[in-house]
């Protein structure tokens, strides 16, 4: 450990990396977020964003792009991207629609937040 320098002890003496929050941390009004292409159809994915964040990007219908903030409204986990139809929350199962980001099952009474995500030609940008 006495070898290891603060950046090295993070990673290579053990460390855990710190945790990810859910949003959009230090990006701005039209920095590039994922490009088109990246994002399947019918599902989605977590985008890792400056600022320890993650941001949650689904494309619920072909051409439909939607963004959200993955911290589950019950206590804060990060939700998967879709399946089958679904968002999930690992944490307690509360799931949400990809497509509004609405609660549709407990224990969330409220749904994901949805975060401005604007297409730019083959990138997708917060709006
Ligand atoms: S933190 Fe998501 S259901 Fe509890």
């Amino acid at each position: 450990m006495l070898l290891c320098g603060l950046a090295a002890a993070l990673s290579a003496c053990g460390e855990p990396a710190p945790r990810k929050t859910g949003g959009v941390g230090t990006a701005r009004p039209g920095d590039r977020v994922v490009a088109v292409s990246a994002v399947p159809s019918g599902s989605g994915l977590l985008v890792d964003m400056p600022g320890n964040a993650q941001l949650l990007v689904v494309q619920p219908r072909s051409g439909e792009f939607r963004a959200f903030n993955p911290a589950c409204p019950h206590v804060g986990s990060l939700v998967n991207p879709p399946a089958a139809g679904v968002i999930t929350c690992p944490l307690h199962g509360s799931t949400f629609d990809p497509s509004s980001g609405a609660v549709r099952e407990a224990p969330a009474t409220s749904g994901l937040t949805e975060v401005a995500l604007v297409r730019s030609g083959d990138d997708l940008v917060l709006g």
